[in-house]
């Protein structure tokens, strides 16, 4: 058992409006026994996802939505403490689906053993977790970049927009990122050795554009939506291809999230247009593994992490995603 009294995030209730602010209660509830076949974690980091914002909307999407009351979904990774399961023992490290918590209990097949020599833990929540798998299978299984192509990504400085533009840019192709500040922008360039980036909150993304895609746009990769997609079916080539990876700038009214008004682009231009999610290459999570791993260890590709410290800060931390304040990969440290 734990020494310490264990706390949840819960949510209350559905989010009224965008603001997600009041929803959000702390509970000190104690945990439950570990039957056969169980372990007790104590969660060490949590993923902060945009994502969420569809969890916590009663509305069919891929996963149910988080049920009033309930502690809110999260990735999480964490030790085990207590062990009454055959494949699990004390001191490993373990990831999914464990909520805002900072302990719980789950049946084994529901977690992930996590541990290769020389990686920290929460490392398997950034660049060599979800984001970074939603990255790879993104662009190199639906994207498919093609040497000289241009290739456009959305939240490019981001989690998930970073992997999958340096991965364009291994390919071979001319990539302009997109991101929101002179930062990010710096970060894109100096760090990430794309060809151009575009500060969209200065102003006229459409110009923009033009000027730094002079041969059009082959791919983009989007997680932003709305008027930036916009913007780039405009310029979009001749059968063009566009991964819809998220749509962040439309997940304040996340029920009813507004499409591109130019969406006939998609027809005039013989687009192709495939969404995912991480859903469906779940059974492939491995293969990702196989290259991140040695990629991210060799320094072809890089990312950063961004990391809040405390349970008590998930509101804030759920906020700043959605206000562009993180600088990599958005993670709660516990404890
Ligand atoms: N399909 C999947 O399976 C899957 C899995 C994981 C994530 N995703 C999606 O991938 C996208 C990125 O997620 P992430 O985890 O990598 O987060 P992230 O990029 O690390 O952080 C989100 C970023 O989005 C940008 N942003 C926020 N509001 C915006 C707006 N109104 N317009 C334009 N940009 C905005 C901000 O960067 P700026 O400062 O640059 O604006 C913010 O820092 C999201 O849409 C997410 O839902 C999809």
């Amino acid at each position: 058992m734990t020494d310490k009294k264990p706390v949840q995030i819960r949510m209350s209730d559905y989010p009224a409006t965008g603001n997600a602010r009041d929803i959000w209660r702390v509970t000190h509830d104690s945990l439950r026994p570990v039957e056969d076949g169980e372990v007790l974690v104590r969660l060490d980091y949590i993923s902060i996802d945009p994502g969420m914002r569809g969890w916590i909307t009663n509305k069919r999407s891929y996963m149910p939505p988080v049920k009033p009351g309930g502690v809110m979904r999260a990735f999480g990774v964490g030790e085990i403490v207590e062990s009454r399961a055959t494949g699990l023992a004390v001191g490993d490290q373990v990831t999914g689906f464990t909520g805002v918590q900072t302990h719980g209990v789950f049946k084994q097949e529901n977690l992930r053993k996590v541990g290769i020599p020389g990686v920290p833990p929460h490392t398997f929540l950034s660049g060599l977790g979800m984001t970074g798998y939603t990255g790879y299978f993104g662009m190199t299984d639906i994207g498919q970049p093609k040497e000289g192509e241009t290739v456009v990504v959305s939240a490019a400085s981001g989690a998930v927009g970073s992997i999958a533009a340096q991965i364009a840019k291994l390919a071979g192709a001319r990539v302009v990122g997109i991101a929101g500040g002179p930062d990010k922008c710096s970060y894109l360039i100096d760090e990430l050795g794309l060809d151009a980036a575009i500060d969209y909150k200065k102003g006229d993304i459409s110009a923009a554009l033009n000027a730094n895609c002079p041969d059009g746009i082959d791919l983009y990769f989007d997680n932003v939506g709305g008027d930036i997609l916009s913007a780039v079916l405009n310029q979009m080539n001749y059968q063009g291809r566009i991964v819809v990876c998220g749509g962040i700038s439309q997940y304040g009214d996340f029920a009813s999230a507004a499409g591109p008004a130019n969406f006939m682009t998609v027809v005039t231009h013989s687009l192709s247009m495939r969404g995912f999610t991480m859903r469906d290459y779940m059974h492939r999570v491995p293969e990702a593994l196989d290259w991140l791993v040695p990629a991210w260890k060799e320094r072809r590709i890089k990312f950063r992490e961004h990391i809040v410290e405390g349970i008590e800060n998930f509101p804030n931390a759920f906020d700043m995603i959605f206000d562009g304040k993180n600088h990599g990969k958005l993670l709660l440290k516990l404890g």
